[in-house]
C-alpha cells in the first residue's frame, strides 16, 4: 500500500487510486501475436507482431506531459471535457481507479455523477484489442453527454512514421462505414494488411478521420476541437494525420446503465483477394471478428477465456507462504512479467521504443529461464528461431527482428557471452519437459542460409568450441564488443560522439581483440557442467567426460588468472591489465564475476567462493540492491567503453543493475546462506518499494532493470521497468534455489534454502503432467539440508521426487533437518 495504490492479492490486481503517479505505470496487453501496452491513464499503444514493422497506433515517446496519447474516451458533460483515465484532459475526477490485471486493464472515472469505466483486453486467439466501456448515471436525474473513443493511427513503420513527414502526410487514407472506420494507409500499393476501429452495442451520432479536424492543428489532445464543438464533421479526407473517432449520444435515464464496446484491431488478407471492388480492401475478416465478438456476452465470453488462460498458466508454480512479497511476487506478478520478456525481448516498453532492438539473442535465451514452464511449446520454438540465428563458427548475430526472425547485420555477431546462453536454456527446457526430440531438429546455420541441416545439438556444441577457441592471453576467454555487461567494452575505443560503443573503434583489428573476460570462463563452466548431464541423458559417456575435463581446464585458468585474492577478477583489458582488481584506482570489484564463478562450481572446496560472496556483502551491498562495481568510474576511459559514460551511480556504471543481484542470491544459496540469500532478494524486490514509492518511482509490480546506486545524485531512483532479465532470473532465484523446488532431468529435486526464522512453506507444481503438492517444515530453523521426504507417505532415498503418472497428483512432505 503506497499514496498511489496497492495489491488486490485476491484479484490478482495491482490498483492505482491516484492517476499521477510518480511515472506512468504500465501493463500489457495480449499473450501471444498482438500485443498492447497502456498506462495507468490509458496511454500507450498496440502493434502485430512487431513493435517497429506492424505498429497500429501512433506514439509519441518522451512526450510533454510524459505519455500523453493512447487509447482515449472523452466525455463531454455540459461544457466540461474530462476522461475517466485523467489523461489527456486532466480533469479532476471525483473517483479514479486503474486496475492491473493479467493481460486486461480496467479504468474507472467518476465526475458530476457520471461513472465511465473501461476494461481493455487482447482476447485470445485475436489481432485486436477490445475497449469494454460502461457508463452509469449515479444520480436521480436524467443526463445527456456525449462521447468519443479515439485513436490516433501510426503508418505502420514506426521509425518511417515519426520521420518521413514529406511523403507520410500524403500517403494517409482511410475507409469508413457506419461505427466502423478502416485505416488502410499503403494497402492500395504494396500491403495486404490493415486497421479498424469499430464501434458495438451504441449507433455512433458521428465520427472523424483527420487529426486536422477531430484536435486541431493549434489544439492539444486535452481539448480536441471535435469534442468541445460536441460534434463531429464526418468528412473522409486523405493524408496528413488519420485518426478514428466515433461520436455517442448517450440519453440516460436515472440510475441507469449502459454499455457498449470498440474494437481495434487488425486484419490481413491473401494477395489476390485484398479488394472487395477496385480500391475497396475486402474487409471479410473483419466482418468474421465483427460477428463473432458484436454482442456484450460475446466480451464477456472472451474476457472469461483470458482469466482462465492466465488461471491456468499461474497454477503450474504456486506458493503458500506466510510473506505478502514473496506471495504476490511468485504467484503474481513475477511468472507475469516473466511471459512479458518472452513476449516482448527488450522491444517495446516505455523506455525500449520498439524501434530498436528486436529480440536479443542473450537476454531472450534467458528470458526463457523463467517461462519452460509455463509454455514449454513456445519456449521450444523460441530456442529454435535463436539457434537459427547462430552462424557455422559458433558466433550469434546479437539481435533479431521478431517478423523476419533474421539477424540484425547492424549489430552483427561478436559478444562473446552469447552462444553460452544457449546451453543453458536448452538445458532448462529439458529439464522442464524432458523432450530430448529437440535436440535433433535441424535449424542450421544462419550464415548457410539454414540449409546445411545442423542439429540443435549441433549448435550446443558449436557454442561450447566456440567459446574454448577464442581465448586470450592468459587461456580466458575473449570478451569480443562485451560479455553480459554491454558496457564493458574492452576492444572498442570510440571517440566520437553517437557511434556506438560496442561496434566502434578496433574492435576488428587483431591486435585489439585480445580482452578476456572472467565472467564468461565461469558462465562456460556452468554451461559445460550441464552440456555433461545432457550427454548423460543422452548415453553418452565419453561426451560428458569430456565436456567436464574441459571444464576443469576452465577452473585451472580461472584459479591461475581470474582470482584477485579476495574477489574474482572481472576481466583483462587489451593492452592486458586487469579490471575489477584490488590494484585497479576504480573499478576494483565487479558484482558479475562473482556471480558466475560461484554459479560456474570455482572456489567451493576451498573457501574462495564465500570470500568472494563477503566481498560483496562488504563492498557493493546496500539496502536497496547490490551495486554493479565499486568504486564507480569518475572519468571517461577509452579502454573501458561504455560504462564510463554514465555518471557515477547510474546504469553499468555502480548502479544497482537488478538482473545481475539475482545471481548473487542463486550463489548465495549455493554456499547455503539462505538468510543473506532472501536478504538480496528482498533489497530488489517491487512490491517492497510501496515503502519508498516516491523515491523509487517505478511500478511496484514488476522488476526494473536498475535503481540509481548510492554515487549517484538521486540514490535508490528506479528507471527501465518491465523489459530485464531480472524478471526470469529472480523467478528462477526465488522458486528454484531459495523455495528449492527445481525440475531435473530426473524429477522435481526439494533443496531448499531459506532464512532461518522461515517455519515452513508449501508450493503446488506442475511437472510433466503430475501435480505435486510438496510441503516444506522446518522445525529446527536451519537454512539447508532435508532430512527426509515423502512421497504419499513413503520416503524417499534422494532428494529429487521421483517422475509421477501422467494426471497423478501426490503429497510430498519434507522434513528439514540434518541428514539422519
Ligand atoms: C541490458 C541488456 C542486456 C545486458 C545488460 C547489461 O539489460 O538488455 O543484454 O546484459 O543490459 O549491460
Ligand atoms: C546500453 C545500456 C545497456 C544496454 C545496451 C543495449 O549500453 O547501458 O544497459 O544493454 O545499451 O544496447
Amino acid at each position: 500500500m503506497n499514496k498511489y495504490g496497492y495489491f488486490d492479492d485476491a484479484a490478482r490486481e495491482y490498483v492505482i487510486t491516484q492517476p499521477d503517479t510518480p511515472l506512468p505505470w504500465i501493463n500489457y496487453l495480449g499473450c501471444e501475436e498482438f500485443f498492447g501496452i497502456i498506462s495507468n491513464t490509458g496511454g500507450g499503444y498496440c502493434f502485430d507482431r512487431d513493435a517497429r514493422l506492424r505498429r497500429l497506433t501512433r506514439y509519441r515517446y518522451n512526450n510533454v506531459p510524459l505519455d500523453s496519447n493512447g487509447r482515449y474516451l472523452y466525455v463531454k458533460d455540459g461544457d466540461e471535457i474530462w476522461n475517466p483515465g485523467w489523461k489527456p484532459s486532466r480533469a479532476a475526477l471525483d473517483r479514479y481507479e486503474c486496475r492491473h490485471g493479467l493481460g486486461y486493464t480496467r479504468i474507472t472515472g467518476a465526475k458530476n455523477g457520471l461513472e465511465v469505466s473501461v476494461t481493455y483486453f487482447v482476447p485470445i486467439g485475436e489481432k485486436l484489442e477490445v475497449w469494454d466501456v460502461r457508463v452509469r448515471n449515479l444520480t436521480g436525474e436524467k443526463k445527456s453527454v456525449s462521447m468519443w473513443g479515439f485513436v490516433e493511427w501510426c503508418l505502420w513503420e514506426a521509425m518511417d512514421d515519426m520521420s518521413n513527414f514529406q511523403r507520410n502526410f500524403s500517403t494517409g487514407q482511410v475507409e469508413v462505414e457506419q461505427n466502423a472506420i478502416f485505416h488502410v494507409t499503403e494497402y492500395r500499393e504494396r500491403r495486404d494488411h490493415f486497421a479498424y476501429f469499430a464501434l458495438f452495442g451504441a449507433m455512433a451520432s458521428g465520427f472523424e478521420v483527420s487529426r486536422d479536424r477531430f484536435v486541431g492543428v493549434h489544439d492539444g489532445l486535452d481539448r480536441p476541437r471535435a469534442v468541445a464543438a460536441g460534434k463531429c464533421t464526418g468528412a473522409v479526407t486523405l493524408g496528413w494525420a488519420p485518426v478514428a473517432a466515433h461520436q455517442i449520444d448517450l440519453a440516460l435515464a436515472p440510475h441507469e446503465e449502459t454499455r457498449f464496446h470498440f474494437l481495434l484491431g487488425c486484419a490481413e488478407n491473401p494477395y489476390k483477394e485484398k479488394f472487395e471492388k477496385p480500391f475497396v480492401a475486402n474487409k471479410a475478416p473483419f466482418r468474421r471478428v465483427a460477428g463473432e465478438l458484436a454482442r456484450a456476452h460475446d466480451v464477456d465470453a472472451a474476457f472469461a477465456r483470458l482469466r482462465a488462460h492466465w488461471d491456468g498458466l499461474l497454477s503450474i508454480y504456486q506458493v503458500e507462504i506466510d510473506d505478502p512479497h514473496v506471495s504476490r511476487m511468485v504467484n503474481v506478478w513475477n511468472q507475469y512479467q516473466c511471459m512479458t520478456t518472452l513476449n516482448m525481448s527488450r522491444s517495446a516498453s516505455f523506455y525500449e521504443s520498439g524501434i530498436g532492438r528486436g529480440m536479443g539473442y542473450r537476454d531472450s535465451n534467458q528470458d526463457l529461464l523463467g517461462v519452460v514452464h509455463l509454455q514449454p511449446e513456445r519456449s521450444r520454438q523460441r530456442l529454435l528461431d535463436l539457434a537459427a540465428t547462430q552462424c557455422s563458427d559458433g558466433s550469434c548475430y546479437h539481435q533479431y527482428q521478431p517478423l523476419t526472425k533474421k539477424g540484425n547485420t547492424a549489430v552483427g555477431v561478436g559478444f562473446n557471452d552469447d552462444p553460452l546462453w544457449l546451453p543453458l536454456a536448452v538445458a532448462a527446457y529439458l529439464d522442464e519437459t524432458g523432450d530430448a526430440g529437440v535436440l535433433g531438429e535441424k535449424i542450421g546455420y544462419s550464415d548457410k542460409d539454414n540449409l546445411d541441416g545442423a542439429t540443435l545439438l549441433d549448435h550446443l556444441e558449436i557454442s561450447m568450441a566456440y567459446t574454448l577457441r577464442q581465448r586470450g592471453p592468459h587461456g580466458l576467454p575473449l570478451i569480443g564488443h562485451a560479455d553480459w555487461n554491454d558496457c564493458l567494452n574492452l576492444n572498442c575505443f570510440s571517440t566520437t560522439p553517437g557511434e556506438s560503443f560496442q561496434l566502434a573503434g578496433d574492435v576488428a583489428g587483431p591486435k585489439a581483440q585480445v580482452a578476456e573476460s572472467v565472467m564468461i570462463a565461469g558462465l562456460f563452466c556452468a554451461a559445460a557442467e550441464q552440456m555433461a548431464g545432457i550427454y548423460t541423458q543422452l548415453g553418452d559417456a565419453g561426451k560428458a567426460a569430456k565436456m567436464l575435463a574441459d571444464r576443469k581446464a576452465m577452473q585451472g585458468v580461472i584459479d591461475a588468472a581470474g582470482w584477485d585474492g579476495r574477489w574474482f577478477l572481472r576481466a583483462y583489458d587489451a593492452a592486458g591489465r586487469p579490471i575489477g582488481s584490488h590494484t585497479c584506482d576504480e573499478g576494483q570489484i565487479f558484482i558479475e564475476s562473482q556471480g558466475w564463478g560461484v554459479l560456474g562450481g570455482i572456489g567451493l572446496e576451498d573457501g574462495r567462493a564465500v570470500e568472494a560472496l563477503d566481498s560483496v556483502k562488504e563492498r557493493l551491498a546496500t539496502s536497496e540492491g547490490i551495486i554493479l562495481q565499486q568504486p564507480a568510474y569518475s572519468t571517461y576511459r577509452l579502454e573501458l567503453g561504455e560504462i564510463t559514460s554514465y555518471p557515477p551511480g547510474y546504469k553499468e556504471n555502480a548502479g544497482i543493475f537488478t538482473h545481475n543481484n539475482t545471481w548473487i542470491q542463486i550463489a548465495e544459496t549455493i554456499v547455503g546462506r539462505g538468510d543473506r540469500a532472501f536478504e538480496y532478494y528482498m533489497s530488489v524486490c517491487p512490491s517492497a518499494k510501496e515503502a519508498q514509492i516516491d523515491t523509487f518511482r517505478c511500478e511496484p509490480y514488476v522488476y526494473n532493470q536498475m535503481t540509481a546506486g548510492r554515487d549517484a545524485m538521486t540514490p535508490g531512483e528506479g528507471k527501465n521497468s518491465w523489459l530485464t532479465g531480472t524478471a526470469s532470473w529472480c523467478f528462477v532465484a526465488i522458486s528454484q534455489y531459495i523455495l528449492g523446488i527445481r525440475p531435473g532431468p530426473f524429477g522435481l529435486v526439494v533443496d531448499p534454502c531459506i532464512p532461518k526464522a522461515w517455519k515452513g512453506f508449501t508450493v503446488h507444481r506442475v511437472f510433466r503432467g503430475a501435480t505435486y503438492h510438496i510441503s516444506v517444515r522446518n522445525p529446527g530453523g536451519i537454512s539447508k539440508g532435508i532430512k527426509q521426504i515423502t512421497v504419499d507417505g513413503a520416503p524417499v532415498e534422494s532428494n529429487v521426487i521421483p517422475i509421477q503418472k501422467q494426471g497423478a497428483a501426490v503429497q510430498v512432505e519434507v522434513l528439514m533437518g540434518a541428514k539422519p
